[in-house]
């Protein structure tokens, strides 16, 4: 694993996303997983943007979503499809049937979860995972006590999600009480993990994930399994990490991250 602190929450993402379209430059058929919340946004406007300045292509692209609300409809203002529709999808000439989210609407949810798993070995595996994090540590839906090897699943939320993202939902819909999820063991298998977190309030869980002991009570520390794994944070999300001065260094030195070192372009 390694961690790159950027100096506020709009470099982070546009860190994240400079890695994604370099990858996809390299390689135009790139699976990427995706992931949804407020972090992402910025993510997202950053990825718009290149796509516009500077002709980063998606028209090869294959996406997957490593989540969505049970219930709710594509149409729904609140579904994660419609988020990244929103957001991303439809400002991006990528083919709409190359962008995969799970159906939370299916008739045999199971199934459903099943069909998924199999959608993304079919399509070669995950290149890219982007990834948030809750504040009580999970990554996609894997709540509590999921399972290090969990595969795309029902999950059923946790009161803390319940509670942190309720404000996303308008007064018209009540917020669903399950979600199917990829499994930690899917995000596991993807070539590489990118996780970004930004702001005060997640300082604690980032330096529960990343220099924590591996538990399945915080299904992000599964992480520190995957052999690449990219974990950028602005100053306020670093705050109480231990070893901030060796990250510092790393970013600062390795020849892997020149590139990187440089980059202002507010979104
Ligand atoms: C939801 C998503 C997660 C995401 C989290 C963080 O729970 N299922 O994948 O990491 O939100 O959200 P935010 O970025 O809004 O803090």
């Amino acid at each position: 694993m390694e961690v790159i602190i950027r100096p506020n929450a709009d470099a982070a993402a546009q860190l994240v996303a400079q890695i994604i379209a370099h990858d996809l430059r390299a390689n135009p058929k790139l699976v990427l997983g995706l992931a949804t919340g407020r972090t992402m946004e910025s993510v997202y406007c950053h990825l718009v943007r290149m796509h516009r300045e500077s002709r980063l292509d998606f028209s090869l692209c294959q996406t997957f979503n490593l989540d969505e609300y049970v219930g709710l409809a594509a149409s729904d203002a609140n579904s994660y499809r419609h988020y990244m529709d929103e957001l991303l999808f439809n400002e991006v000439n990528i083919d709409p049937r190359n962008t995969h989210l799970p159906d939370g609407c299916a008739a045999d949810l199971d199934a459903e979860c099943a069909a998924y798993e199999s959608l993304i070995k079919r399509c070669g595996g995950i290149d890219v995972q982007l990834l948030g994090i809750g504040r009580a540590g999970h990554i996609g839906f894997n709540e509590p006590l999921s399972a290090l090897m969990s595969r795309t699943r029902v999950k059923a939320l946790a009161p803390r999600t319940l509670a942190q993202n309720a404000p996303q939902f308008d007064v018209s819909t009540r917020m669903p009480r399950r979600a199917i999820t990829m499994g930690v063991g899917t995000i596991l298998e993807s070539g590489r993990c990118l996780l970004l977190a930004t702001g005060a309030e997640k300082a604690e869980i980032i330096a529960k994930a990343v220099e924590g002991p591996i538990s399945s009570m915080i299904s992000a520390t599964a992480l520190q399994l995957h052999p690449h794994c990219t974990v950028i944070v602005d100053e306020a999300a670093a705050g109480a990490l231990a070893e901030q001065e060796y990250y510092r260094w790393i970013f600062e030195n390795e020849p892997e991250w020149a590139a990187y070192r440089h980059l202002a372009t507010p979104c």
